[in-house]
């Protein structure tokens, strides 16, 4: 007889992106992303205003995952949902939908680790994308966070590098506000830096031992170049944004690489996996395409709409942990910090 399927519901809200995703296994049915773009005019996420956001997307945006997937509530094995880390604002909406959800269906509510989500990304069966095997080194890359974590197992997994200050997601944005680019201005930077000579404007990199990162000595060496060069021409950016893109994103990109390297020669893993919005950076993608030849490493890089935040993310998590039989009752709360 064929086992009978598991179908999550997940829900993803920890900053200001509203998000549901039904998975049947490990596979996803619908993923579902109501961005808000009521932040870009302020050059970055106004929690009081994600989290009103959250209240007026979530009921359309989980009613819309059901309907594409074709899956009825009735249906539900499992709620999962983002604990954290995330906007205390933000969580609450998303937590307090899935415990009433749960309750209301009478199944396993399941609180997942959004870090967590972002490498275990990479488990979602999709065609076209191989699984990354254990042990592998993953680097999450987003908005809030820079990581390499050493994973061994699906919940076993290592911090062994991070950032002491601003996350290379915030190195991307407020490079990107300095040049006048709406928020978020990575994506931009990405877009502009691909006609652009990536070493017109060469930038130093910071000097920080082992594997953690540092990012906000970056943003200033940028803006006091930005300064200067607009005092001698008021036009500098406007006729010289490809290229400054280019050397910005440049950076980052060896920053970044500097790292996974020492990573890679400290434990001897030569797989990575990458996550996190950054991911999406068509530079990095292509850095790392590049690598795997040069250094016999195996790259994992995920499907595009899994890179930025997403509900489907937090489906695969839920889906393991279901399996395991790991629920949370409906006194679990949302935690604005937690560890890997
Ligand atoms: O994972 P994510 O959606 O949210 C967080 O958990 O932070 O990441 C958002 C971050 C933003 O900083 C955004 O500028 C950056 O990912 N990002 C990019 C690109 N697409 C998104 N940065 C560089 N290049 C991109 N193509
Ligand atoms: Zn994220």
């Amino acid at each position: 007889m064929q086992e009978k399927p598991t179908y999550i519901l997940a829900i993803e809200s920890s900053c200001d992106d509203t998000a549901a995703a039904i998975l049947k296994n490990n596979k996803v049915l619908s993923n579902i992303v109501a961005r808000q773009a009521v932040h870009e005019e302020y050059g970055g996420v106004v929690p009081e205003l994600a989290s009103r956001a959250h209240q007026q997307n979530i009921v359309p945006v989980i009613d819309v995952a059901l309907k594409k997937a074709g899956v009825n509530r009735e249906e539900l094995s499992a709620v999962a949902f983002t604990q954290g880390p995330g906007l205390m604002g933000s969580l609450l909406v998303g937590s307090s939908f899935a415990k009433s959800m749960a309750m209301a269906l009478d199944v396993p509510l399941i609180a997942v680790n959004h870090m967590q989500a972002h490498i275990l990304a990479h488990f979602i069966e999709e065609e076209g994308f191989d699984m990354p095997e254990f042990p592998f080194l993953a680097m999450t890359i987003s908005g809030g966070h820079t990581q390499i974590v050493k994973v061994t197992d699906y919940f076993t997994m290592e911090v062994i590098g991070e950032t002491t200050d601003d996350a290379v997601g915030e190195a991307f944005d407020k490079s990107a506000k300095i040049l006048g680019l709406p928020y978020p201005g990575g994506p931009l930077i990405d877009k502009y830096a691909q006609e652009g000579n990536p070493k017109a404007f060469p930038f130093t990199k910071p000097k920080v031992p082992g594997l953690n990162f540092s990012f906000s000595g970056l943003k200033t060496q940028i803006l006091y170049f930005i300064q200067k060069k607009t005092e001698e021409n008021p036009n500098f950016v406007a006729e010289n944004l490809h290229d400054i893109c280019a050397s910005i994103q440049y950076t980052i990109i060896n920053i970044l690489m500097d790292k996974i390297k020492l990573a890679v020669k400290e434990t001897g893993i030569k797989q990575i996996a990458i996550g996190g919005g950054v991911s999406a950076n068509s530079g990095i993608r292509k850095t790392l395409k590049e690598a795997e030849k040069k250094y016999g490493w195996k790259t994992f890089i995920p499907k595009f709409e899994y890179t930025t935040d997403n509900a489907a993310m937090i489906g695969i998590v839920g889906y393991h942990k279901f399996l395991k039989h790991e629920f949370n009752d409906a006194s679990v709360v949302s935690k604005a910090r937690i560890e890997l």
